[in-house]
């Protein structure tokens, strides 16, 4: 390792009901009232995170046309709930993951831009691209957008968002109540754009936000993803890699695409999430994880788990005995609705959980818990502040995004235990130096185009 001591960035997300969380522990709460949110919020600007966020789902997922109750991603509102945060924290960066598939640019520009007025400069935007017609059937147009175009659509749609952010310079409003002067110049918010997917004009009607402009982030992998990432303007992108083997290849991909594009290093941020399980001895943190994750994942959810790559109803197979007998069934109606595909070729999968399941006399439930029931950190506190530095000086990532199984008290006992840990070692900040989102990111204030074209 070389050169100076990097700062961890820290984001926090909070679980729906499914198998991440264990909503049935006595100490769990709300997933959908305020104040679980607000817990949740505070906890992390008292542990000096950069960011809350949340993840969005569109659509209740559904197995054989029906809502199951043990994977239920339903959540409030997003922009309503940030909002209403803005209220309740100071420092704390706000992330609203918002769909650029099934949302209008002038509207979403909007709001966020209103969101980082009200929160005095911390909105974020992770943009999502998910595109299929099990989603797009709760809008307008059913699934109307090619999977090839959903990166065309996001990348214009930025573009647009952009250009309305931009439509106001700094000093657009005067407010000059001796002259009675309240606008610098009558043209101000004024935009067309023509591409692809849009055909827009008009005027934005919000006047340039603290931070010019939101910090965007991306979630995707693909090469499409990884260039919209490193070329179309994205401050931070999710990286789903956990171990340096995987993570260091990636990280040093996006800096080399973002350099390719002429962005500064460091000017794209590497951030994997993924949970934690504390213990005061390793031994403790190993017996607490493998308890969760019996919790986390029943008989019946790891039926339902498997049937994400069988694509069969699997409700007939014995949880406690051997892995289903049968072959996957990829070209039949999905049995599982609304759920990322995330094994492009199942028959491989099946063949390397059997090999797994064989090698370690697994059941198919055990099966389950070991492909989906794991956190990335499991240890001692000084175990996790270690492994969690020494992933970010090594360059497997910038920081993290983190959740808990248990909502909203989850993330307390990691602001109590790890945090200080990683303060005393110098890569986490014991205060927030500045007041917006990019502030905390250490990333640069977006010139004002309209007023440098003023002069
Ligand atoms: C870490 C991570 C989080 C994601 N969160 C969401 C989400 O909250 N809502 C959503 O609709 N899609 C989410 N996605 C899906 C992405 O938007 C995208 O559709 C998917 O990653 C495929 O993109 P790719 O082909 O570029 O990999 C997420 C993806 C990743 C990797």
């Amino acid at each position: 390792m070389t050169g100076p001591r990097k700062q961890i960035v820290l984001g926090a997300y909070l679980g729906g009901v499914n198998h991440h969380t264990v909503w049935s522990d006595p100490a769990a709460g709300s997933q959908i009232a305020f104040s679980s949110f607000k817990h949740v919020a505070r906890t992390a600007e008292r542990g000096k995170f950069d960011f809350f966020f949340l993840a969005e789902g569109l659509v209740l997922r559904e197995r054989l046309g029906r809502i199951f109750d043990q994977d239920v991603i339903g959540r409030p509102d997003t922009l309503t709930v940030l909002a209403a945060l803005a209220d309740v924290t100071d420092h704390l960066g706000l992330v609203a993951t918002l769909n650029s598939t099934f949302n209008e640019p002038f509207e979403l520009a909007r709001q966020l831009a209103s969101l980082d007025h009200l929160s005095g400069g911390r909105a974020g935007w992770n943009i999502v691209t998910s595109s299929d017609a099990f989603t797009g059937a709760n809008f307008r147009r059913g699934g109307f957008l090619r999977r090839e175009d959903r990166y065309v659509r996001a990348q214009e749609f930025l573009a647009i968002a952009r250009r309305l952010w931009n439509s106001w310079a700094d000093d657009d409003v005067v407010a000059d109540q001796q002259s009675g002067r309240f606008l610098r110049r009558p043209d101000a918010g004024a935009f067309a754009f023509a591409g692809q997917q849009f055909e827009v004009s008009g005027r934005f009607s919000v006047p340039r936000s603290p931070q010019g402009q939101p910090v965007i982030l991306q979630a995707g992998v693909s090469p499409e993803g990884r260039d919209f990432a490193a070329g179309g303007g994205p401050d931070a992108i999710f990286s789903p890699y956990w171990t340096l083997a995987e993570a260091q290849p990636f990280y040093r991909d996006i800096q080399q695409r973002a350099a390719a594009h002429g962005r500064p290093p460091g000017s794209v941020k590497i951030l994997p999430s993924g949970a934690f399980v504390l213990g005061d001895t390793e031994a403790d943190a190993i017996e607490r994880h493998h308890e969760i994750t019996r919790e986390q994942i029943s008989g019946r959810g790891a039926q339902i788990l498997l049937e994400t790559v069988w694509n069969r109803d699997l409700s007939g197979y014995d949880p406690d005995g051997p892995l289903p007998d049968v072959d996957p069934e990829p070209e039949a109606p999905l049995v599982i609705q609304g759920r990322a595909r995330l094994h492009q070729n199942v028959f491989e999968t099946v063949a390397r959980w059997r090999a797994i399941a064989e090698e370690n006399d697994y059941s198919l439930r055990q099966l389950a818990i070991h492909e989906f029931g794991h956190a990335e950190f499991v240890g001692t506190p000084t175990q996790i502040a270690d492994r969690l530095d020494s992933f970010v000086q090594n360059d497997g990532s910038d920081g993290f995004i983190l959740g808990s199984h248990l909502t909203p008290g989850g993330l307390d006992e990691f602001v109590d235990r790890v945090v200080p840990l990683l303060q005393e070692r110098g890569s986490l900040r014991a205060e927030y130096e500045g007041t917006t989102l990019r502030d905390n990111l250490g990333l640069p204030a977006p010139a004002s185009p309209a007023t440098r074209a003023a002069g």
